[in-house]
């Protein structure tokens, strides 16, 4: 069987997601859509964030994907439910697999969460946790300062430091002993915020607990060459220098769309 995966995010986050999905399935086609020209989703009201999905979605399958990956924490958390009621591919979100991930290495019980102020506001990860345990206490914590911090290339600055554990700070004094990166672009800044949570307190990178939870479904896919088609809504000039940063490797080929007409 020949499974061409579809995955797509608020802009190129998702492609740490994508360097997942690689990693562990090379042979795997994947078509990926970022939404470069509407970027961020984690700052915009439920209503936008599900308009822009659902034409997220509709242009992918315009692309004949057969299973798709919401790797976007935002709409995973805003709008799954609703674009799985829409659509009658299999859709499959990152905050499920983070969750499930989270609740088996905890052992104290007291996990946090950090996300945009969209998927903290939803409170889609609590409830997730709870419903899987609901002796679990979360701690969830908005950092909208993250995004741009990553995309920057900010790791390894004093700023970042500083504003990471102004952050983390309270969900330290919460004494949790698991913290969810509920955002694409956190794994990025894992070096700093490992350096603030210290070697103990366990991270979750939701991109690779969703690879993690595929390996069942996509096991007998057998495909002979890994593709990876890369569309976004806008070409920024720091396209190529951003994908080094989120993929590990530079994307020299990509194609642009008009995401509006996707309706
Ligand atoms: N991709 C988004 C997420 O994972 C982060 C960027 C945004 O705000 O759109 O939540």
């Amino acid at each position: 069987m020949k499974r061409t995966i579809g995955v797509f995010d608020s802009g190129i986050g998702g492609l740490t997601v994508v360097k997942e999905l690689v990693r562990r399935f090379p042979n795997l086609p994947i078509i990926y859509f970022g939404d470069t020209a509407r970027v961020p989703y984690g700052s915009k009201s439920k209503e936008i964030i599900t308009k822009y999905a659902i034409q997220d979605t509709i242009f992918l399958l315009s692309k004949g994907v057969e299973f798709i990956v919401a790797a976007c924490n935002t709409v995973s958390s805003v709008c799954l439910d609703k674009l799985k009621a829409t659509f009658k591919v299999p859709i499959i979100g990152v905050i499920g697999p983070a969750c499930r991930k989270a609740v088996s290495v905890s052992k104290n019980n007291r996990v946090g969460i950090i996300g945009t102020v969209a998927t903290i506001k939803s409170r889609a990860y609590e409830k997730t946790i709870k419903s899987l345990n609901n002796g679990i206490r979360v701690f969830s914590r908005a950092c909208p300062l993250f995004v741009p911090l990553a995309e920057e290339g900010y790791i390894e600055k004093d700023a970042t430091h500083t504003i990471v554990s102004e952050y983390l700070t309270p969900i330290l004094r919460a004494r949790v002993d698991t913290v969810v990166l509920g955002c694409t672009h956190y794994p990025l800044l894992k070096p700093v915020i490992r350096k603030i949570i210290g070697s103990e307190v366990k991270l979750i990178d939701s991109g690779s607990c969703v690879a993690e939870e595929l390996e069942s479904v996509l096991k007998n896919s057998k495909s002979k060459s890994a593709n990876l088609e890369i569309f976004l809504s806008d070409l920024s000039p720091n396209f190529i220098h951003l994908s080094k940063k989120f993929l590990g490797k530079r994307v020299n080929r990509v194609k642009m769309i008009e995401i509006e007409r996707y309706v």
